[in-house]
């Protein structure tokens, strides 16, 4: 019997969603309702401006209403507080997202707690990462929240499951570990000062890798047949190193001719080849984290008006 990996195609699943997400704002635009999203890029960083000039396409591809204020680096923690207290006001904005990273002499975390939790489409605020916790209807966080998608849409088990979360971000590791609790998955949490990691990995049964080193779970560290989630973007730049994960891969190799880099995820593309599924890098989580914040944003849009 042929038992190839089955690669989980973020790009397909997250088009299923933004598709039930446009006819969701279908049906709250007959009701007189349209989302909306405000999204702040403070300054001109360029792989965010890239990232931010995606989320607003998206949202007009989805009947979305979007606005992308645009502060200069100079702004103060004061200022950017003002506009948010007047967005948590706004009645036409249902999500506000404050893109990350903000300018060192920012607050960041008195930001984040500034946005109302009932517009907090990042997930980021501690109300919504409370309601999670406690299994209360609340908004995730974007990336965490595509994990799940993934393995639900792909009939993936969870409940039962030994899932691993490498890696204890606020932002990914800890709301993903949750996630997966919440699901009835057992769920171990492993972390920079984890003693003798592979002997947690390799009883996975679903690995989830949020660590942000290149190829750091290796295939001696992975149980064969295990599902292998990887949330890591690490640019490669140094040829040696690409030829290391990807030996022999005419394509990557290419890439890099052309590009100077090449991406990998923290999960070492050996272990794929003994895995039962995996998401690639790219094209895996992270092609899910737009449609996420759209789901988010209609989600936050029926949540402040009590519709279910
Ligand atoms: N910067 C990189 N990813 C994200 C994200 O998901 N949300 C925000 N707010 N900033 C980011």
């Amino acid at each position: 019997m042929n038992t190839l990996p089955h690669v989980l195609d973020g790009v397909v699943i997250a088009s299923e969603i933004k598709a039930e997400v446009a006819r969701e704002v279908v049906d709250l635009t007959s009701r007189g309702i349209r989302p909306g999203l405000v999204v702040i890029l403070v300054g001109e960083v360029p792989a965010s401006q890239i990232y931010v000039r995606s989320k607003v396409k998206t949202c007009g591809e989805l009947g979305i209403y979007s606005e992308l204020i645009t502060p200069p680096e100079s702004i103060t923690t004061e200022e950017m507080l003002a506009m948010v207290a007047d967005l948590n006001a706004r009645e036409d904005i249902d999500g506000i997202l404050i893109q990350l990273p903000l300018p060192k002499h920012v607050d960041t975390k008195r930001l984040l707690e500034a946005v109302a939790p009932e517009k907090d489409v990042d997930g980021f605020h501690p109300v919504n990462a409370g309601r999670l916790q406690a299994g209360q209807p609340g908004l995730a966080p974007c990336t965490p929240a595509g994990i799940i998608e993934i393995l639900r849409r792909t009939g993936l088990p969870i409940a039962g499951q030994n899932a691993v979360v490498v890696g204890r971000s606020d932002i990914v590791g800890k709301p993903a570990a949750l996630l997966l609790l919440n699901e009835s998955a057992t769920v171990t949490v492993c972390h920079s000062k984890t003693r003798d990691l592979p002997s947690f990995t390799r009883n996975a049964d679903i690995l989830v890798a949020a660590i942000g080193r290149p190829g750091y779970v290796t295939a001696d560290m992975v149980k064969p047949g295990a599902v292998l989630i990887d949330v890591g973007i690490n640019r490669l730049t140094d040829p040696a190193d690409v030829q290391k994960f990807f030996p022999g891969d005419a394509e990557r190799a290419a890439t890099f001719a052309k590009r100077g880099s090449v991406i990998v995820g923290d999960i070492d593309p050996a272990a794929f080849a003994i895995s039962g599924a995996y998401t690639p890098v790219p094209g895996g989580v992270g092609a899910l984290t737009i449609a996420m914040l759209m789901h988010n944003t209609v989600k936050a849009a029926k949540l402040r008006r009590g519709i279910v």
